[in-house]
Order: C-alpha cells, then sequence, then structure tokens
C-alpha cells in the first residue's frame, strides 16, 4: 500500500482548490454564453406584441389595463415589475387611462426605491429626502438626475413596458439611463 507523503496534502488541496476555480470559471463563461440564447429565445408574445416586457403585478402575474384601472383611480401612482423587473411606477392619468409613460422607482443617488407621496403630490426618498415632481423629475437633491422614463403600452389589454431611448421631454437631454 503505498504512503502518502505529508507533502502531498498540500498539494492535494492546491489541486482541488484549482479544479474548483476552473469549473467556476467554466461555469462562468457557460452562463455568461447562455445568457443572450436565453434571450434570444425569450417567446416574443412575454416580450411584448406591444414591444416591450410585460408588466408584473407584486405577484409576478401580468397587469392588464381593465384591472388596473379598476383599482387604481386617477393621478395614481403605483408600482409594477418593469424592464428588468425593476420597480416602475404606472400613472393613471386625468382620462382614467395608464399614461403613455412610466417611471423607473429606483433613486438616482443610491438606489433606495422611491415612495410616491400623494399629499406632497411628490416622490420623496426615504434614505436621504431627494424629491422628484409628479413627471419624476428631480426637484431636490441629492439626487442629480431625474427618475428614468419608460414607455408604457397597452396592446389587447395587456401591459407593456419598453425602453425610452428618445430625449427627456422634461429636460430636454438625452436619456442618462441608456
Ligand atoms: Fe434617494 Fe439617497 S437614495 S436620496
Amino acid at each position: 500500500m503505498t504512503q502518502m507523503s505529508s507533502s502531498d496534502v498540500p498539494s492535494m488541496g492546491r489541486r482541488q482548490f484549482m479544479n474548483l476555480l476552473t469549473f467556476g470559471s467554466a461555469t462562468g463563461v457557460a452562463l455568461g454564453a447562455l445568457y443572450p440564447v436565453s434571450q434570444f429565445f425569450t417567446p416574443l408574445r412575454a416580450s411584448g406584441g406591444g414591444g416591450g416586457t410585460t408588466a408584473k403585478d407584486e405577484l409576478g402575474n401580468a397587469v392588464t389595463a381593465s384591472g388596473w384601472l379598476s383599482k387604481h383611480p386617477s393621478g395614481d401612482r403605483s408600482l409594477v415589475q418593469g424592464l428588468k423587473g425593476d420597480p416602475t411606477y404606472l400613472i393613471v392619468d386625468g382620462d382614467d387611462a395608464i399614461g403613455s409613460f412610466g417611471l423607473n422607482a429606483i433613486c438616482t443617488h443610491l438606489g433606495c426605491v422611491v415612495p410616491w407621496n400623494s399629499g406632497a403630490n411628490k416622490f420623496i426618498c426615504p434614505c436621504h429626502g431627494s424629491q422628484y415632481d409628479t413627471n419624476g423629475k428631480v426637484v431636490r437633491g441629492p439626487a442629480p438626475l431625474s427618475l428614468a422614463l419608460a414607455h408604457i403600452n397597452i396592446d389587447d389589454d395587456n401591459v407593456f413596458v419598453s425602453q425610452w431611448e428618445e430625449t427627456d421631454f422634461r429636460t430636454g437631454d438625452k436619456p442618462w439611463w441608456i
């Protein structure tokens, strides 16, 4: 029977460690390679007949315009899961319709989710007090930028969120979020 010398123990440990590293990198590469493939094979319907991502409620169910409007009155700003699952405000406008733009609720200061304060008619960040107006335009720092915009499209009662790539109508600037 072969005796293992004590000097082999650290070398085995090193080899196993290297194996782990190799496996980890290979897994990382494989996952990285899979990502665009999985994006490519996402069913068209899930990523939007109206273009974009289906808005989902807090339980992950697809939001319908009629269902949303039955629970959310004019002026309401409430959250759905939007692009990449980001919390995104749908705005019910004065015509009892869902507005054509939504607001990403992530504060542009350090990333807290900013709640809508209907009493103050503003979004007020609980973390460091930044404020945004009804359209998500920053009106008080320390947040340096307005909330990101997203397009909202209704198609056959389904609500879709898509990237806003045009000029930011609140500032006249190019979108900072793309
Ligand atoms: Fe919103 Fe700092 S994270 S003000």
